[in-house]
C-alpha cells in the first residue's frame, strides 16, 4: 500500500496535538512510515511565514495578503516536504492543509470560494488529501480550552462569530466530500474519540 495523505482539520482547542499524536502512534504501531508536519508552517521558511500570519500586531493583514501568505508556505511545503515524503511511500499526517483555508478564509473572512479553488489547483495541481479527520466540537467549548493557552494570536483574537463560520465551513466540508472525510466527536471524552479516530484508521488500514 503506498503512502496516504492525511489531514487533521478542526476549529481552535478542539485538541488536534494530542490526537495527531495518537494517530502517529497508532499508523506506526501499524509497520508505517509517518511524516508529521503542519500547516501554516513545515519548513524554514514556512514557519516563518506562520510567524508572519499569527503575530497579533499585524492586525493591518489585508484578507488577499492571508490568503496568498498561506497558499506561499504551502506551495514551499509541498514542494519540500509533502510530495518528496508521498514519493517515498510515507504517510503524510498533516495538522491543518486547504481545507482550513476554506473555513478560515473563505468561510470566516468571506473571500469567494472560486480564488481559492484557483490557488488550489494552481499550488497543488491534483493533489488532494485522501482521509481528512474533522475534529469538531461547539466553538464556545473549544475556545475556552484554546483561552488556556496563554496569548491569543492574530486569528484566535476574532470573535465567536467568526468561530461559528469556519465551524459551518467544515462541516460543509465533510458534507461537500464525505469520501474523504471522517467527522470525528470531539466534544467527548478523550478516550472515546480515540476510540473514533482507531476505528477510522482500521477502516483505512484494512
Ligand atoms: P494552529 O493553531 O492549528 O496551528 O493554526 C494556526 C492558525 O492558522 C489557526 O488559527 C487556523 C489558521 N489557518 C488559516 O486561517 N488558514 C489555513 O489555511 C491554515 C493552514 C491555518
Amino acid at each position: 500500500m503506498p503512502g496516504l495523505f492525511i489531514t487533521v482539520e478542526g476549529g481552535e482547542g478542539v485538541g488536534k496535538s494530542s490526537n495527531i499524536a495518537f494517530i502517529r502512534k497508532f499508523l506506526e504501531d501499524s509497520g508505517k512510515t509517518v511524516l508529521s508536519t503542519r500547516e501554516p508552517g513545515g519548513t524554514t521558511l514556512g514557519e516563518r511565514i506562520r510567524a508572519l500570519l499569527l503575530d497579533a500586531r499585524h492586525d493591518a493583514m489585508s484578507d488577499d495578503t492571508e490568503l496568498l501568505l498561506m497558499f506561499a508556505a504551502r506551495a514551499q511545503h509541498l514542494d519540500e516536504v509533502i510530495r518528496p515524503a508521498l514519493a517515498r511511500g510515507e504517510w503524510v499526517l498533516c495538522d491543518r492543509f486547504t481545507d482550513a483555508t476554506y473555513a478560515y478564509q473563505g468561510s470566516g473572512r468571506g473571500i469567494d470560494t472560486g480564488r481559492i479553488a484557483q490557488l488550489e489547483q494552481w499550488v497543488q495541481g491534483n493533489l488532494r488529501p485522501d482521509l481528512t479527520l474533522l475534529l469538531d466540537m461547539p466553538v464556545a467549548e473549544g475556545l475556552a480550552r484554546a483561552g488556556e493557552r496563554g496569548a491569543p494570536d492574530r486569528f484566535e483574537r476574532e470573535q465567536l462569530e467568526f468561530f461559528e463560520r469556519v465551524r459551518t465551513g467544515y462541516l460543509a466540508l465533510a458534507k461537500a466530500h464525505p469520501e474523504r472525510y471522517r467527522v470525528i466527536d470531539s466534544a467527548r471524552a478523550l478516550e472515546d474519540v480515540q476510540a473514533q479516530i482507531a476505528a477510522v484508521l482500521t477502516e483505512v488500514l484494512r
